[in-house]
């Protein structure tokens, strides 16, 4: 492993080798970004899940660990959260020295096949050393199944005003709430989402979590994130999410956000989603618990990747990697409350130098290569431009390219107010006709400036439009390395108000 290998990620977390799946157990403590997810140690496609383990200062660089958790007789080590029990509530640690208690799913693989229901289960782990060795607790499960066959991925929180810890757990179309004092014992307490959102497919990984809405400091709202597979909105599996507000029993919606996610009056039929990300490969996101720096930030990554077709791209020795970490906020838009997110500063920590380029009227395309400073991946570039207002404009946006013929753009349409990723020409992708070419998402927030952030990795591109108002994330596997950066508009002319980047370092070296 020397991650130089074709398409490996320079600025993305990925597992050295082998198979790799949800984030999961994020947590912050003494100084460490703690990541887990879902591994399979001895194979590139999916199969019996541990939790694989990675600290990290700032999120950007990270440390491989030992796996942290192993399949045992109650079976795989399926997605989950992690929590610090400064309290010891569980009387797991002391009161010196709390516990780091993972909460997952035991998923039972012989329950399927044998026809029976209730195959996953949820159970916790504790570490009393910063997460570095693990012991199952003894009386597991604490939460039996009460005989519905998708019932997983427990998040846990601490739900101050309630002083109790909260579970959400993702339980087939629908989330089901348990409380509990002590992390052990629990009992249900309510549910949500039967007939809200997207129900393209089966429910999983919730998150649920308070933001202050931006602007307005006394009001807080909660957000409800949750991922889909399959029924995204560019194909197979994404992330919705739901504002409103939550009494550490129930959540309740926004009557405003309920227009948008309850079943079109007009076609019934026809489900409303707000996505948190509309790219093909950000999935099974969640944020970290005990993050408890002033910014008071909430922080995120999601798994880079799509079910359609994750376990068959094109990368060895490993697969899969996890999107950026992002900062999520609320603001007040025209359509209503929605998430913004946004990279996290500290991922400034890899800058390696930063150019601008000459700003202006332009028609057409316009090589900028040769104004990058290493003239290489991966790059960030933050670009904002305004269409004439007497003149129709096409597409306009970026693109990266190699000498192999192979082209990735990413931009804005102002005929369809939409941006879009084309993928289509990007390289390899004939391993899946599920690998939807073109990605489109709508713009929300009417500014006459469209303004574009990008991070460009070797296998993968993030875009933040508007400030984070609309997100996408997109991979691709170009057949030679992209290393050539032009601007392109299409029909009519384009006001360029600014092109400015960042090289940036592996995160490996
Ligand atoms: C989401 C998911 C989870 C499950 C895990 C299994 O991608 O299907 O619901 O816990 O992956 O690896």
């Amino acid at each position: 492993v020397t991650y130089r290998e074709a398409h490996r990620p320079q600025i993305h977390f990925t597992p050295p080798s082998m198979w790799m799946n949800d984030p999961n157990g994020m947590v912050f403590y003494e100084g460490e970004y703690h990541l887990f997810y879902q591994y399979y140690p001895d194979s590139t496609v999916w199969g019996p899940m541990h939790w694989g383990h990675a600290v990290s200062p700032d999120m950007v660089r990270w440390e491989h660990l030992p796996i942290a958790l192993y399949p045992d007789s109650l079976g795989y080590i399926f997605s989950g959260s992690a929590v610090i029990d400064w309290k010891n509530t569980s009387g797991l640690g002391t009161a010196n020295n709390p516990p780091m208690v993972a909460i997952f799913t035991h998923h039972d693989p012989e329950g399927y096949p044998a026809g029976r229901q209730d195959f996953q289960v949820q159970s916790i782990a504790y570490s009393l050393d910063r997460g570095r060795t693990w012991t199952k607790y003894a009386d597991n499960p604490v939460v039996s199944n009460p005989g519905i066959q998708d019932f997983r991925d427990p998040k846990v929180s601490w739900h101050e005003a309630s002083q109790q810890w909260v579970m959400i757990l993702a339980v087939k179309d629908r989330i089901h709430f348990y409380t509990s004092p002590n992390l052990k014992d629990w009992t249900f307490a309510s549910e949500f989402g039967e007939n809200v959102g997207s129900h393209g497919g089966v429910w999983e990984c919730p998150d649920l979590f308070e933001l202050p809405v931006e602007g307005d400091p006394e009001q807080t709202k909660w957000v409800f994130l949750l991922s889909i597979n399959p029924g995204g909105p560019n194909g197979g599996s994404a992330t919705q999410y739901f504002v409103g507000d939550f009494d550490g029993k129930t959540f309740t919606l926004d009557p405003e956000f309920a227009q948008d996610v309850q079943p079109d009056p007009a076609d019934p039929e026809r489900e409303q989603a707000v996505w948190l990300d509309y790219g093909p490969d950000n999935y099974a996101g969640v944020t970290f618990s005990d993050v408890l720096d002033q910014d008071g930030r909430r922080l995120f990554m999601g798994w880079m990747g799509n079910w359609d077709y994750a376990q068959v791209v094109p990368t060895h020795p490993w697969r899969s990697a996890m999107t950026l970490p992002r900062s999520l906020s609320l603001h007040q838009t025209d359509q209503g409350l929605r998430v913004f997110s946004r990279p996290v500063k500290e991922i400034s920590g890899i800058y390696s130098g930063g150019f601008e380029v000459l700003q202006g009227p332009t028609e057409g395309r316009q090589e900028i290569t040769a104004a990058i400073p290493q003239q290489s991946i991966p790059l960030e570039l933050e670009i904002e431009a305004m269409a004439s207002p007497t003149e129709s404009v096409g597409p306009f946006g970026m693109l990266i390219y190699n000498d192999t013929g192979d082209t990735l753009r990413v931009g804005f349409d102002p005929t369809e107010q939409r941006y879009f990723v084309d993928r289509s020409q990007a390289g390899t992708n004939d391993f899946s006709d599920k690998f939807t070419p073109v990605s489109y998402a709508p713009r929300t927030v009417f500014d006459p400036i469209i303004k574009m952030n990008l991070f460009f990795d070797e296998a993968s591109v993030e875009l933040f439009a508007d400030n984070g108002a609309t997100v996408m994330t997109a991979i691709f596997f170009p057949n030679a390395p992209f290393r050539k950066v032009a601007l392109f508009s299409e029909g009519g002319e384009l006001e360029w108000k600014k092109i400015e980047g960042r090289s940036m370092r592996s995160i490996w070296r």
